[in-house]
């Protein structure tokens, strides 16, 4: 079947895979990706698919109400999926309010369009709502996130996402809009920009830098490899039923420093280090305000409904993700010139 979609943030870490998976397996459809470049949107990120037939880029911000009514009447979209949002939990405490306004008010905006413009008929119409597990707050020793768990941010940016996800449903209960909505655990993998704590510490480590360690670093995050993810998303959107949610997590729980240990064994045999090296340079340092403990995604809905399981042990996942990092030096060099300096020193001299 034909089908025009529009992807929002195509140009980001999890919007960029999603994009190349689509833009591949669907050559019937036109895969439109807006996405404004932020620090985060990096068309690099994408020079294999560009020139494909079933592929455009829109350079634009879903804040911006008139230009998103433009785009929808110049493309009729059949579906949306909408990644777009400002993502890292650190920037959200020092900048709450681009949060606000990207994630909730974009997010309304791409609502509003697809509310009126799809409205004579909604049969055959997606909106597709990419959200995070943040949402759920944070746990304790036990217990999981499933998709009946009250919502309870704790962060700028989960509350942010939070409010989104909230709107979405509104206007699948209030309009009728076809939605469907998922909630992820953290991904790791390529083309992830280096402020997120894996490609950071690969960049840290490979540089002799000090690893900056939140707290104690006995956070515990449920990591799964961002093709998954984007799996996960293709199956939903096909498969997924309309005003439903789906938990996307791969049961791979770490604490920050387990992983780093594993990070740092795995950097010190591909940089020919003696062991323990890499190791040495971890440095604990001054405690996220408000640090979530532990998330933990129950995705057994999406397992048994939609048949999706994680292809990847994270061991080896991790390994590949260190390998792309190292064999792609000059997307690394290219992403961390410029500002990145400004915001390292930012959040990490003297903390
Ligand atoms: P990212 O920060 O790597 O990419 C976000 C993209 O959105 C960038 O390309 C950026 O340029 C674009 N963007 C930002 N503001 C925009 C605006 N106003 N208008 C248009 N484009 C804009 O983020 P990511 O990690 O790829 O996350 C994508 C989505 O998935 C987000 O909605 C995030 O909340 C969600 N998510 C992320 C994770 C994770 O672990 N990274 C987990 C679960 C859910
Ligand atoms: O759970 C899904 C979420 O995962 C997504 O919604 C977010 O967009 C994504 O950024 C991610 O959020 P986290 O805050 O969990 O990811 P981050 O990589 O920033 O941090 C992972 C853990 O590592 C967290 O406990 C904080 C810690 N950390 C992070 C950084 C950047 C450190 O100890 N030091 C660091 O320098």
């Amino acid at each position: 079947m034909k089908r025009t979609i529009l992807v929002t943030g195509g140009a980001g870490f999890i919007g960029s895979h999603l994009v190349r998976l689509f833009v591949n397996k669907y050559p019937e459809y036109n895969i439109i990706n807006l996405d404004k470049l932020t620090y985060a949107g990096n068309l690099a990120n994408l020079v294999d698919v560009e020139k494909k037939e079933n592929y455009t880029f829109e350079k634009g911000d879903i804040v911006d109400a008139e230009y998103i009514y433009k785009l929808f009447k110049k493309y009729n979209f059949d579906a949306v999926i909408h990644l777009a949002a400002e993502s890292h939990v650190d920037r959200s405490i020092e900048f709450p309010n681009d949060f606000i306004y990207t994630n909730i008010v974009g997010t309304a905006n791409l609502l509003n369009a697809a509310k009126d413009l799809w409205k004579s008929n909604f049969a055959g119409k997606r909106f597709y709502h990419v959200s995070t597990d943040e949402v759920y707050g944070s746990l304790g020793e036990e217990g999981f996130f499933f998709e009946t768990t009250s919502y309870a941010p704790k962060s700028p940016y989960s509350a942010s996402k939070a409010s989104s996800d909230h709107l979405v449903r509104a206007y699948n209960n209030t309009y009728g809009l076809p939605v469907v909505v998922s909630n992820c655990s953290n991904n790791y993998g390529s083309h992830q920009f280096p402020e997120k704590l894996i490609p950071l510490f690969i960049n840290n480590i490979k540089s002799n830098r000090p690893l900056p360690v939140y707290g104690k670093g006995l956070n515990i995050r449920d990591w799964l490899w961002v093709e998954d993810h984007a799996r996960a998303i293709d199956v939903i959107f096909h498969n997924g039923a309309d005003g439903e949610t789906y938990n996307i997590g791969g049961h791979n729980e770490w604490t920050n420093l387990s992983l780093i240990k594993l990070l740092c064994k795995i950097m010190d045999k591909k940089l020919h280090r003696s062991e323990g090296e890499s190791e040495k340079l971890i440095s604990y340092v001054t405690d996220r305000a408000g640090h979530d403990l532990r998330y933990a995604i129950d995705s057994t809905k999406l397992q048994k409904e939609l048949g999706w399981k994680p292809s990847l042990q994270f061991e080896e996942g991790l390994e590949k993700t260190v390998q792309w990092y190292l064999d792609n030096i000059d997307w690394l060099e290219n992403v961390t010139s410029g500002e990145y300096q400004k915001y390292y020193d930012k959040m990490y001299v003297g903390r």
